[in-house]
């Protein structure tokens, strides 16, 4: 359901929101159906508590993390062709919107821009974001949509034959297998409508000797972002999970692009968890996360198959990552 609310009550306000009240899945019964299975396996949304989204912002700041930095480099560098590649009085609907650095970014880069529209779960954050943004940006509409962006909704309406793009950065989509991804890419296809745009940032195919160092840092961030699942199930759930004979293990086919990022269990031991247990062989992997990188003409062939035509792509020198405009076909 699409409700409107007054965002900040007693002040006028300064942007809308459209409330879908997106469902809050439970923790434990995800962890409890992931350690079921014959492969175990947590969600990796889960690994964004308090604790875990200040450890990501940390390893974006890492040496050995290349996305974020490459994709900021490349939006910034790149701001006016991807401007001008987008067009004028647009309204732009962000997928997951975090701290909107990269949507200003756009935002600035763009000729009248008519609307931002971040969509996001976490509510709280939302209204804050949408607040600074209406401040940031007079006269710009800005209707914030609390949902999930992976199912489907109906859009606010906008004004009549007002274009949207779309803005999905930070590789996002590579954490979607490419079926879901094209799942993603078409049913969005369908909101955007015909002529409406998809920006997509998506980090490329590359040697294992740059990809593994950046999910794998000399000062073991990354580890400590991926053993906090289990921190954050102990005390959440009581589980008893010893944390320590788990070890952090990312692995990189460069042939397909697949990172993946299981926890290896050091020892047999048997986990306890909402009455049930849960045992684990020496050596038995937890699956927590993946990341697909896609070479650039591979992207542009499953956005082709998603209902796009791809119209440009902006590439940084070292050929790490990729900034994709898709026109809806
Ligand atoms: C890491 S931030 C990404 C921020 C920004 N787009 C960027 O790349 O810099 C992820 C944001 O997406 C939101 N998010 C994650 N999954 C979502 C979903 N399925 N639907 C809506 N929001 C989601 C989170 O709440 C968080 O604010």
């Amino acid at each position: 359901m699409n409700s409107l609310v007054d965002p900040l009550p007693g002040d006028s306000p300064r942007f809308s929101l459209h409330d879908f009240a997106p469902a809050q899945e439970s923790f434990e019964d995800a962890v409890v159906e992931g350690l079921s299975g014959p492969r175990k396996s947590v969600p990796a949304r889960f690994l964004y508590d308090e604790a875990g989204s200040r450890l990501f912002d940390c390893i974006c700041e890492l040496p050995e993390y290349y996305p974020t930095r490459t994709e900021l480099k490349i939006l910034t560098d790149k701001a006016d062709e991807i401007g001008a590649s987008i067009g004028p009085d647009i309204a732009l609907l962000e997928f997951g919107a975090g701290s909107s650095q990269k949507a200003r970014l756009l935002l600035d880069a763009l000729e009248r821009p008519a609307a931002y529209e971040p969509i996001d779960v976490s509510r709280e954050h939302l209204i804050r974001l949408a607040d600074e943004i209406a401040d940031a940006y007079p006269g710009l509409a800005v209707r914030a949509i609390c949902a999930d962006y992976t199912q489907p909704l109906e859009l606010p309406d906008s004004e009549p034959r007002r274009r949207r793009a779309g803005f999905f950065p930070g590789s996002t989509i590579g954490n979607l297998t490419s079926a879901e991804a094209r799942a993603f890419l078409s049913g969005w296809a369908g909101q955007l409508g015909r002529d409406g745009l998809m920006v997509v940032g998506v980090a490329l195919r590359a040697p294992s000797s740059i990809v593994l160092p950046a999910y794998d840092d000399a000062q073991g961030v990354t580890a400590r972002f991926t053993a906090n699942v289990l921190v954050r199930a102990n005390r959440e759930l009581g589980a008893d999970f010893d944390v320590a004979a788990f070890r952090h293990t990312p692995t990189y086919d460069e042939t397909t692009g697949r990172l993946t990022i299981h926890l290896t269990s050091l020892k047999a031991q048997t986990v306890h968890l909402a009455g049930r247990r849960f045992d684990f062989a020496e050596g038995e992997q937890l699956h927590v996360e993946e990341s697909n990188k896609y070479a650039a003409e591979d992207f542009q062939a499953l956005a082709r198959s998603a209902g796009y035509v791809a119209e440009t792509v902006w590439i940084d020198p070292g050929e790490l990552f990729s900034v994709h405009v898709l026109r809806v076909a």
